[in-house]
């Protein structure tokens, strides 16, 4: 169906039918839903069967159910028109890639993209058309639970990762049946919530929401992203969902996204709770008129738009907008030519193999004080409450999977090495069993972590630091003068000022997927170099919270924080580990940065001119190894107060042992330009400093202008 038989199709739809497209229905009564399909009152069904769907088990995806509402919505229903069916597929299905956090981690978005092609190639055979994923908020607080579903406090890489899994899920064509809509969420501002809190209020200016909140999801409407997803949370007092100027004028106007906006569940019903709408039917009204296009699960569409049309509250011309955004996504993917699924056989080999490549670039070496990796012949003992733990290895926001492909630390352990292994049971450990135990090995492997249900929706904590009975056994093993290696499955950042003395060496393994345990033992043995990289501060401890990279300067000298000065008087102002940070086993030199022309005007910036600043990275350590190579750049002198960095360039590769190559960041009017506090993005006269390392705290720096007219 081209686009102009979407419109003939809208015209020839009653009112009634055009609302049932914007209505999103739950499958928890099959019979009551085939009528209402039948009725044509649904456009789409969530398989998801709560409001906090990546907490509860969810029940598996039935092939024959879904072909039988969509033989009803075609053949049966009064437009004929298919079902989009949408699920939460946020980082895996049956077979499952690291927390989103964790593949921040990875700094690469050319295994993330290939890894979530698998992934929606799973979904899509099970017949689902469309994902709720990526989420792209920028978070700077993990305490808040859903820290762990972003990627992080950084607006370009949030954005680049955020495109890599856009792109993953759909492809050029959309229409070969191994590809799914995307969701950009939550649009917007909802991981700047306070405190950490869920579902809280979040207070962001202009100036904050256009530099930082907002790119990401500019960034995915530059990817093509299918579909987007509004916050619960509102925004300097105005609910997201009901506010025109963001779903419409922003989003849709001046940001050209052509696809259609869902809800989140229920948002529109809980405009009540928050006290803006009198009543569901004014909910409605208010979502309406602010085109958010689809009502999730609530009903308030489907029960109150077609009386406020006729009401003069909302207007037809409205609604036939929001359908045409709708009918234009189910063409796009295909859902009008295969509206029906038949299930292929898939080689999940081939996507073990994928996601396996993710986990081995997510993990983080954050210390090693000499002592990995380790030799296959020596002795070690592996002890921890995350030893023999699966479920959690996944993370949150996840059910599809089969917990027969996930093998144990402890398990892929005793493969590799069986022998020299002191593997202790998972039980309540006793000192006096351990201490005798343990004997002349002198090399203790603690496998720590946090459950999945302390992250994800609404699972926030008001203390991040390593949890205490985790921290004593850190103590008390190193006490009897044992090498710790700490292996850290977490999904957030934790605090660990107070547990880092205890650790000879810390491999940060988040919450890494289906093959979390594989990559964890092979970057202990070496035949994995570890190449992770920080997407988010770690604190030294939760009173830190907020602690970015990209802060601004502040007015008195010494008292910023990241490292200058102190701003309390019981912690030092610098984090545990910076943004961008991760250690290799090996070594990498950089050399000092360069640039081929340190002075460009403002016109030749407007005219697409760019500064070329590069330097030459050599491996001069033992191992092959990759390093991220990172570009931040400072605005030195500007009409509003600037971050000390801001990272605009990173990138990736892989040096032999002994080889060097050379990275060149090309830096124009985007990279040094900013939005002003009135939505202006302008680019200003004046020197910046570009730094180029391996880190954000790296001082290679050199100095660039950008040349006004008046000066030239
Ligand atoms: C949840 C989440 C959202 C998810 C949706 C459907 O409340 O906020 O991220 O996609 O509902 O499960």
């Amino acid at each position: 169906m081209c686009l102009k038989e979407i419109t003939n199709k809208i015209r020839s739809m009653s009112l009634e039918e055009k609302i049932g497209q914007l209505n999103q229905a739950g499958l928890w009564d099959f019979e009551l839903l085939c009528e209402e399909v039948r009725k044509g009152r649904v456009g789409s069904v969530i398989l998801a069967d709560s409001a906090t769907a990546g907490n509860d088990e969810q029940q598996r995806v039935i092939i024959d159910q879904l072909n039988e509402l969509q033989r009803i919505a075609v053949e049966e229903s009064p437009s004929h028109i298919p079902l989009i069916f949408g699920r939460d597929i946020i980082h895996g299905y049956r077979t499952v890639l690291p927390v989103p956090l964790a593949a921040a981690a990875s700094f690469n978005p050319d295994v993330v993209e290939k890894a979530y092609r698998a992934v929606a190639y799973e979904a899509a055979n099970d017949g689902v058309h469309w994902t709720f994923s990526p989420m792209i908020d920028i978070s700077r607080d993990p305490r808040w639970g859903r820290c762990i579903e972003g990627f992080g406090e950084d607006p370009y890489l949030t954005s680049k990762m955020g495109q890599s899994v856009i792109r993953g899920f759909q492809n050029a064509d959309n229409k070969k049946g191994d590809s799914i809509a995307a969701c950009a969420k939550h649009y917007l501002g909802y991981g700047a919530v306070e405190g950490g809190r869920d579902y809280g209020k979040a207070e962001i200016s202009e100036y904050t929401l256009r530099n930082y909140y907002l790119k990401p999801f500019k960034a995915a409407i530059e990817a093509d992203v299918a579909t987007v997803m509004n916050s619960f949370s509102e925004i300097s007092g105005q609910p997201v969902v009901s506010s025109r100027y963001l779903l419409h004028d922003l989003l849709k106007d001046e940001l050209g996204f052509r696809g259609f906006v869902i809800s989140d569940w229920a948002a529109v019903a809980q405009l009540v709770t928050q006290g803006v709408a009198k009543d569901r039917k004014e909910a409605a009204a208010l979502s309406a008129n602010a085109e958010l296009d689809m009502d999730m699960v609530d009903g308030c569409y489907i029960d109150y738009l077609s009386g406020l049309v006729a009401e003069g509250k909302v207007s037809e011309e409205t609604i036939d907008k929001m359908v045409y955004r709708v009918l234009y996504i189910k063409e796009k993917f295909g859902l009008f030519e295969h509206p029906f699924i038949t299930r292929q056989k898939i080689d999940y080999q081939e996507h073990l193999e994928l996601s396996k490549q993710c986990s081995d670039e997510v993990i983080t070496l954050l210390k090693n004080k000499d002592v990995l990796p380790l030799d296959r012949s020596k002795k070690i003992a592996l002890l921890g409450p995350f030893l023999h733990e699966k479920r959690s290895l996944l993370g949150s926001w996840t059910w599809d999977f089969d917990i027969r492909m996930v093998k144990s630390i402890a398990e892929v352990f005793e493969e590799y090495a069986g022998r020299e292994l002191l593997v202790f049971p998972q039980s309540n450990y006793l000192w006096d069993d351990i201490i005798p135990a343990l004997g002349d090995v002198d090399t203790v492997i603690l496998a720590l972590g946090e459950s999945y249900r302390v992250s994800g929706e609404n699972n926030c904590l008001a203390n991040i630091d390593l949890p205490k009975e985790q921290l004593e056994l850190a103590k008390r093993i190193k006490g009897l003068g044992k090498k710790v290696i700490g292996v850290f499955c977490f999904g957030r950042p934790i605090g660990l000022g107070e547990a880092d003395i205890y650790f000879d060496a810390i491999l940060y393994a988040w919450q890494a997927g289906t093959c979390a345990a594989r990559s964890i033992v092979d970057i202990i043995y070496g035949k994995v170099n570890p190449s992770g990289k920080l997407p988010i501060t770690f604190p030294r401890s939760t009173g830190q919270i907020p602690i970015y990279y990209n802060y601004h300067t502040m007015p008195r000298n010494g008292m910023g924080y990241y490292g200058e000065g102190s701003n309390y008087l019981d912690c030092c102002s610098t984090p545990m580990y910076p943004f961008g940070y991760g250690m290799s086993y090996t070594k990498f030199a950089y050399s000092e940065a360069r640039c081929e022309k340190t002075a460009l005007t403002l016109e030749e910036l407007k005219n697409g001119k760019k500064f070329k600043v590069g330097v030459t990275v050599t491996n001069t350590g033992e191992y092959d190894g990759k390093e991220t190579v990172q570009c931040y750049v400072r605005d030195l002198l500007a009409t509003m107060a600037r971050p000390v960095r801001e990272l605009k360039g990173f990138s990736k590769i892989l040096l032999k042992r002994g080889e060097f190559k050379e990275v060149v960041f090309e830096l124009g009017s985007e990279e040094l330009g900013f939005y002003n506090g009135k939505g202006e993005f302008c680019v200003e006269p004046g020197e910046f400093d570009i730094f180029i390392g391996g880190d954000c705290t790296t001082n290679n720096k050199i100095k660039i202008t950008a040349v006004s007219e008046t000066e030239n």
